[in-house]
């Protein structure tokens, strides 16, 4: 299917994201690494060095843009630290045969426990009473405000792809009711899949945002939707920034119409809307939810193996799914 591999220790392999450091180190002992980071000026540094390049790395976060992979006739493959397909430029490396690897499954455990952690802070407003402690407030003999049951809360889940379904796994050991929504239903579960997203957040205390990013899934979560959950209501996001609406977000937050909402991705990373960071009922995450030491080295790896088995097989250990029309 794709051409005949480089052959490894000969490839010059670039990297266009930001990767762990020991992993870094491993692929500059083993390939002529090049990181597009160190360029004070890309396009010379690509018109130097992007006719040898034969492979890239990269992270979720980043990606690959298509003027980048446009500079770089000779790449044959590239391989992204991360789940999320929203920064590559699938179409245009399926058009040129080039194979593109990326890290499902190793990080569904940690991207859930996060998620379901700003689930329980969210509503029991655990970072919230320690603030409330660390004032002072409780030594000066005030109480902080009630917060909010979990076991037995009614949970919709968007998107119930790896990440979601592992979620859901989660929720039943704190008794909640579970339904979700995507474009079509999932077969083997006994959840309720609910088609309508509107009908999902009117039903639901919780509505936690899971879905592939990308122009699909672009502002999803806008105004309808968050009125649609109401002011008891929260929303937890560990999916990407761009799925929800994140002016329309602080609005709601800010008039009370929905109760609150925990924040693991943004739209404009790192930068999170100054609004947002005033607010006691919203936590807070720099887009760690797979930041464990144990899920970025099993990503690391999978980013290592899927080069390795592709410049000496021409196969991946974990190919990204062709985009539609591929
Ligand atoms: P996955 O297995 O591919 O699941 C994606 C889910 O999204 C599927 O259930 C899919 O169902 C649904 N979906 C896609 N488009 C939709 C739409 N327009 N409306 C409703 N549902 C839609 O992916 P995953 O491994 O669970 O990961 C999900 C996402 O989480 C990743 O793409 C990534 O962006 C994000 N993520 C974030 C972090 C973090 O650090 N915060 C870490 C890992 C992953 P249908 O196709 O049937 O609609
Ligand atoms: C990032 C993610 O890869 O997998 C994804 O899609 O967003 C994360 O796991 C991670 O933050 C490293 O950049």
């Amino acid at each position: 299917m794709f051409a005949k591999p480089a052959s490894a220790e000969r490839t010059t392999v670039l990297n266009t994201g930001r990767l762990p450091p020991p992993l870094v180190q491993r692929l500059e002992a083993r390939y002529h690494f090049l990181d597009l980071a160190t360029a004070t000026d890309r396009a010379a540094f690509l018109a130097e060095h992007g006719p040898a390049v034969q492979a890239v790395v990269t992270s979720a976060p980043f990606g690959l843009d298509q003027p980048t992979l446009a500079a770089l006739p000779q790449v044959q493959v590239i391989s992204s630290f991360g789940v999320g397909l929203d920064k590559l430029p699938l179409a245009a490396a399926a058009a040129r045969g080039i194979a593109v690897g990326y890290t499902p499954d190793v990080l569904n455990d940690c991207v859930a426990d996060l998620g379901f952690g700003l689930l329980l802070d969210t509503l029991r407003r655990v970072t919230s009473a320690d603030r409330f402690l660390r004032a002072g407030h409780w030594a000066a003999g005030q109480v902080p405000p009630l917060s909010r049951r979990v076991s037995g809360a009614r949970l919709g889940i968007v998107g119930f792809g790896r990440i979601g379904q592992t979620i859901a796994r989660r929720a039943s050991g704190f008794d909640m009711d579970v339904r979700y929504h995507t474009r079509r239903p999932v077969a083997d579960t006994a959840l309720v899949h609910e088609p309508s997203l509107l009908a999902l957040a009117r039903w639901c205390d919780v509505l936690m945002v899971i879905v592939a990013g990308g122009p699909g899934t672009h502002h999803l979560i806008n105004t309808e939707v968050l009125d649609a959950l109401g002011p008891q209501s929260f929303l937890v996001n560990v999916a990407r920034g761009s799925v929800v609406d994140e002016q329309a977000l602080v609005l709601a937050l800010q008039q009370g119409r929905i109760a609150g909402a925990g924040l693991d991705v943004f739209e404009a990373e790192p930068h999170v809307p100054p609004e947002l960071l005033a607010m006691d009922q919203v936590v807070l995450q720099p887009h760690v939810a797979s930041a464990t030491q144990e899920t970025r080295a099993a990503m690391a790896q999978r980013v290592w193996d899927n080069l390795d088995r592709f410049l000496t097989t021409g196969q991946l250990v974990s190919a990204a799914p062709l985009p539609v029309g591929h």
